[in-house]
Formats: structure tokens, sequence, C-alpha cells
């Protein structure tokens, strides 16, 4: 008996459906879908899932891009940072009763990963580059401190230097939370190539992105493995998927983090396009400070390495709150996406005040964990006043989003709104 062969469940109709997503005119989608309809017969259609794929994986092909990109041997692609993060964390063995250092400023999901892998969170204060101050860092560290997130915050390369000396110094391995930063860079280096691994998002609201979707950068093989076992427990991922571990500590309980051919494809077409966007990011933000005249007590935020900044966003620091919420409405008035960090009446995950999951030791089972891991006196001291520095510079920061595609014209615009709203504000 001779089955098939059957035709794929995915054809044209899944097309056309994501050709929808574009705002195409509906005369140009109609079009379109003439034409995708008149050529289907005998095509196939696409599959979707990455491994024991017939055709060439964009997948895989996506993760090629992503190591050349950012120089490092290996990148695992997942569904998100958060699951790099974890599948980061995991990789080294991270669990119940281990210390995992992460800075006060930062999206939640650095921070709530540690939780996640049963480890326990140590919040670090953030310096005048708000990114992690490698002062306090080095006080933190513990017996029990497994791994240091260091997190290149709105696109602005953490101090690397002082960090990966400090981290050498105690052997503990460096997670560079690369989320916001895809494409920065530290003294020629790119970051999520400097420490132990790397963690991209590429959400929506990213320098990259494919809707949801990460990548994890590394250059060391066994980390890898352990990393691919983590994120596919259905071990898809390995040659032959049934064999017996070759070394120890290959095979575990892990998840499902893999990421899907329709965000393989996106994600592939991003990465190319890399080199553009960080280009016109850079060039905006550099055209706004060059039309800067900033009054006395106005300062911008000290970036570690300003030729690696991805130029996303720019910070600048005001005297005092009063003259920091004068400005803000004014500056949305003009017409300028600015907007304020730290107000402890406005709850903000990106502010540790607020993670009240962690300073309330919140658990989801009865079990307790991450905080039953260690003798209740090993336990962080955790207070809303732990960070001064993160609560002053964040009280007192405007955050100005730049865009790509900001003309010269509109560079200069927005620097002439900043002085004179800035120089009013402080002059009240
Ligand atoms: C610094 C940082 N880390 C991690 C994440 C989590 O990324 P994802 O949404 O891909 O899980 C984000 C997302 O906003 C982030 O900003």
């Amino acid at each position: 008996m001779k089955l098939g062969p059957y035709t794929s469940k995915i054809h044209t109709e899944e097309l056309l459906e994501v050709l929808d997503l574009w705002e195409y005119p509906k005369s140009v989608k109609e079009q379109i879908a003439k034409t995708i309809r008149a050529s289907a017969k005998g095509i196939k259609g696409p599959h979707l899932f990455r491994y024991y794929n017939p055709r060439p994986s964009k997948v895989a092909e996506a993760e090629c891009a992503m190591a050349g990109y950012i120089g490092t041997k290996y990148a695992l692609a997942v569904n998100s940072c958060t699951s790099a993060l974890i599948t980061a964390m995991r990789a080294l063995g991270i669990g119940a009763g281990d210390e995992v250092i992460v800075p006060g400023y930062t999206f939640f999901a650095s921070a709530a990963v540690i939780g996640t892998c049963n480890a326990i969170p140590v919040i670090v204060d953030v310096d005048d580059t708000l990114t992690i101050d490698p002062l306090d860092l080095e006080r933190k560290i513990t017996k029990r401190t497994r791994a240091v997130i260091v997190v290149h915050m709105r696109g602005m390369p953490a101090q690397m230097d002082k960090i990966m000396r400090i981290c050498n110094k105690h052997k503990i391995p460096v997670i560079e939370d690369c989320a916001q930063a895809a494409g920065g860079q530290y003294k020629g280096k790119m970051l999520g190539s400097i420490g132990t691994m790397g963690c991209f998002s590429f959400d929506y609201y990213k320098i990259l992105n494919s809707g949801e979707g990460g990548f994890l950068t590394t250059n060391d093989q066994w980390l890898l493995t352990r990393a691919q076992s983590w994120h596919d427990c259905a071990a898809c991922w390995r040659p032959d998927r049934f064999a017996s571990e070759k070394r120890e500590g290959e095979l575990f309980c892990g998840e499902n983090y893999r990421m899907s051919e329709l965000q393989g494809a996106v994600a592939l077409a991003q990465i190319k396009k890399a080199p553009k966007y960080l280009a016109g990011y850079r060039a905006a933000k550099s055209r706004i400070i060059a039309g800067l005249d900033l009054p006395k007590g106005v300062t911008l935020q000290r970036v570690a390495d300003p030729k690696g900044d991805t130029g996303i966003c720019l910070m600048l620091f005001m005297p005092d709150i009063e003259s920091t919420k004068a400005a803000l409405p004014a500056l949305g008035a003009e017409g300028v996406p600015a907007g304020g960090i730290y107000d402890h009446k406005v709850k903000d995950w990106h502010v540790y005040v607020h993670w009240e999951h962690i300073l309330g030791h919140k658990s989801v089972a009865p079990d307790g964990l991450p905080w039953t891991g260690v003798k209740k006196s090993d336990l962080p001291k955790y207070r809303k006043d732990m960070c001064p520095q993160c609560l002053d510079y964040l009280g007192r920061a405007i955050m100005i989003d730049t865009h790509w595609e900001f003309s010269a014209a509109d560079c200069k615009a927005i620097a002439a709104c900043i002085n004179k709203v800035v120089k009013a504000a402080v002059a009240q």
C-alpha cells in the first residue's frame, strides 16, 4: 500500500492571514491573494517547526546571523529574553539557595527570572551611568553568589571593564542582559559577547523584533549544550534525540522555549537590518546632543562608552525633583517624546521599589521557594531605600526616546525644545 503524498496543513489561507497583518490597501491584498491562489497548485506550505524541517530552517539561519553579528561562536534562538535569561541561569546550574546579583534599575523580568530559577535576587545600586554600580556590586558579593546579571539599560553599555575584573576575581559568571541594547558595544566589543552569556529580547518594543522572541549568545560549547537542553525538553535539538548523555549534566528536565519558523524568518530579516537601525539611532542622538545648551545643574547621563551607545535614548538629570516635574509636561506639550522614570507614587516595573513580588517574598507554591532555599538569616535585607543612588538619579531623570528615522531638522527642533523647557524649569 502506498499512502499520500498529502498536502501541508498550512497553505495559502495562513499566508494571506499573515499578509493581512500589513496595512496594504485592500485592492493590493486582493491582487496578491489572486496571484498566490493562481499558482498554489502543487506548492507545499511551510514547515513552521524548526527541527526535523525538510527545508533550511529560518531559525537556524537567524541563529547564525545573530552569532555573526554579535561575534560569538554560538547563538540559541528562544521565544523571549525572559526565557533566554532563565536558560542562561539553568545552563550555569543555578537553583535553590544560590544568589544572583541584579541592578535595581531594569525591567522586572531581569530580577523575576532569578526567583523563577528558585534563586535569591540580590539587588545592587546603579551609578550615574544608570547601570550597575561596580562598587556596590563588589560589596554585595557573598559566598553564595553564583552569577551577576548586568543590564545594558536603555541601550547604553554597562562598565564592563570593572565588572569583568571583579567577577573574574571572584570567579562569578556574568550574564549580559542586552534586551534593550542589541547592536551596542563596549570598547569595540559587541554587547552580549563580553560576559559568559548574552541574552537578547526580540519583543515588539526592542531595537530588533519579531513580535516576541529572544536569543542567547555564548562562546562556551558546554553552556550552549545545556542551554539547548533547557530550551527544548523534547530534545529535538539533539542529533540523536534518544541517545544517552555524552557527559553528565547534558540531560535534565527542561522546558519548551523553542522559536517558531515564523518568528525566525522575521528575526532574520531584522538582524540583517540592524546596522541601518543602529546608524539611524546613533546619528539622531548625537545630533540632538550637538544642539543642546544645558543650564548649570542639568547634566547628561554618563555613558560608559559613548561610541558603543545604541543611541535609542537620551537621558538628562535635572537638579531636583521639582524642576523635573515642571519640565516633563512642558516637553510633552512641545511634542518631545520625553518621560520621567521614578516617582514613588507611580508604579513602574523598571524600578526595584515596585518589585513587591521580591520585596514581599512572594512564592508561587506552598514550598515557599525561592525564599525557603536558604536560612532566613541569610536572606538579603530588602528595603525600599536600599539603593539610594538609583532613586536619586531616577527621580531627577528625563528620558527622551530617539527614532532611527529622525531627520536632522527633527533633532534640531528637539534640542531647541529641550533647551527652552529645561532652562525655564530650572529658573522657576
Ligand atoms: C532589560 C530587560 N530584560 C529583559 C526583558 C524581557 O524581555 P522579553 O519581553 O523578551 O521577555 C526586557 C523586556 O522589556 C527588558 O527590558
